[in-house]
């Protein structure tokens, strides 16, 4: 067993250490580009208020570079022994430079070190999720123009209703998704603000700049208090799933619609063959079982705002242990969101619709509401109209005219689909992503 970084004169049982150590060393993997480019900022910092020669900051960062390339290379783990990412990057520096590797740690504890690993990494993540919701907002958006013109049934009570078009359905996804971006933009705004410099939880005697590892890691601001800053590991995770959940909210509602559509006796929209599952019985089955992974991914989704706030509900201010287990939950639901996504832009784009729907009778009740509201438009007042249409439908005397004149804003006929594109636009000016790269890219390459 290698020694801890904490070790002193006693030594942890295996079990226990199995135990404490939990999942970090497969899971802390992720988050060890994240360690050093925070630890890189740390000593530039800790050079600036002398706590470090400038010959002992340059050897330090130079090391920190090649263990940078090793993790971008893949060829970074976390040893048997080593309990997580911050002890394992300590001990590559000692092992490599001796002493002066041991000197990086002053005026931090790995509680502030994980709170930072965090931000960065899902700043990062967030940049992600946030090009995938504008791409498959793309496809969404092209499709309704693509089929602006043709109707479809709309449903209340899974009756059919009112008439709808492609437009609309497919332009009511994208809206959604602008609305999710807000929620995404919340969160990235609550991850960028710097808890370096909060140590344990109550700061440091020594003259930390924090500012300065604010501006080198490209934060908007710090998160001031040091309480507060460790009250953050679990409320940043929650609120981050929350922007998460709304996203897969819309996917998920998405996915069941085109489940629904896709079926012999909707039959709206047509998925693409190579888009589709077969059945090892029925020779003729086509599944949508991308759709139904996607929808059953992204329900599960929705449960992580829970899972996160019940691990961390009841803890007082300070740090716990407890806080480790977040990861668990917290870290793969990104990869699980950007898979949904990306699989849900390449069938959008794909999808065809059925542009003959409207043929089948069975729908020619839906423009029931278009007949009392052209009677109402000749001088008949609304209830008479109703009750006129309402009898003929009754005596199947009711004859569609198949054609809707709807004007209004977010209507059949007036999409707004230039509006949805602006409010999208607007909202995606305000992630500051090109200064968090430069930041970033300036401090790894110096
Ligand atoms: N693996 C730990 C976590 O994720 C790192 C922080 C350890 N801090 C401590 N005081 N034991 O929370």
């Amino acid at each position: 067993m290698a020694t801890k970084l904490w070790q002193k004169n006693t030594t942890p049982t295996a079990e226990i250490e199995r135990f404490t150590v939990g999942r970090d060393r497969e899971l802390d993997v992720l988050l060890a580009e994240s360690d050093v480019l925070g630890s890189m900022a740390h000593i530039t910092m800790l050079e600036h208020i002398g706590l470090l020669e400038a010959d002992e900051l340059r050897v330090l960062l130079t090391e920190l570079r090649t263990i940078l390339a090793d993790i971008r290379a893949g060829r970074f783990e976390i040893e048997e022994g080593v309990e997580d990412v911050h002890s394992e990057v300590e001990l590559l520096l000692t092992r490599r430079l001796g002493d002066v590797g041991k000197k990086i740690h002053s005026g931090r504890s790995r509680n502030d070190q994980v709170l930072l690993d965090l931000k960065l990494w899902t700043r990062r993540q967030l940049r992600e999720v946030v090009e995938l919701v504008k791409v498959l907002f793309d496809e969404l958006l092209a499709q309704s123009e693509c089929y602006k013109d043709v109707l479809m049934p709309g449903y209340t009570h899974l009756q059919v209703a009112m008439p709808s078009s492609f437009g609309l359905w497919f332009g009511a996804y994208a809206e959604s998704l602008a609305d999710d971006m807000l929620f995404l933009q919340a969160a990235y705004r609550l991850v960028n603000r710097n808890p370096l410099g909060s140590a344990a939880g109550y700061g440091s005697s020594f003259p930390l700049d924090r500012q300065m590892t604010t501006d080198l890691l490209g934060f908007d601001s710090m998160d001031y208090n040091v309480v507060y800053a460790q009250m953050g590991r679990g409320k940043m995770e929650r609120n981050v799933a929350f922007a998460l959940a709304s996203v897969a909210g819309t996917i998920a509602k998405l996915a069941f619609d085109a489940c629904l559509f896709n079926s012999q006796n909707f039959a709206f929209v047509k998925l693409p063959d190579d888009c589709t599952t077969g059945s090892s019985i029925m020779p003729h089955k086509k599944n949508p079982d991308v759709f139904e992974l996607t929808r059953a991914k992204c329900n599960k989704l929705q449960a992580l705002p829970q899972q996160v706030t019940l691990i961390m509900n009841n803890l007082p201010s300070g740090y716990f242990r407890d806080l480790q287990i977040i990861k668990e939950v917290f870290l793969p639901a990104f990869d699980e969101l950007k898979d949904c996504l990306r699989m849900c832009a390449y069938i959008i784009n794909k999808m065809r619709v059925n542009e003959h729907i409207l043929d089948d009778p069975r729908y020619d009740l839906m423009f029931s509401v278009e007949e009392v509201n052209r009677l109402a438009a000749s001088g008949i007042p609304f209830r008479d109209a109703y009750r006129q249409v309402g009898l003929d439908i009754e005596a199947g005397r009711f004859r569609p005219v198949k054609e809707v004149h709807h004007t209004h804003a977010g209507s059949i006929g007036n999409l707004c689909n230039d509006h949805i594109a602006d409010l999208m636009a607007s909202v995606l000016k305000g992630f500051p992503f090109e200064k968090v790269e430069a930041a970033e890219q300036k401090l790894s390459e110096g």
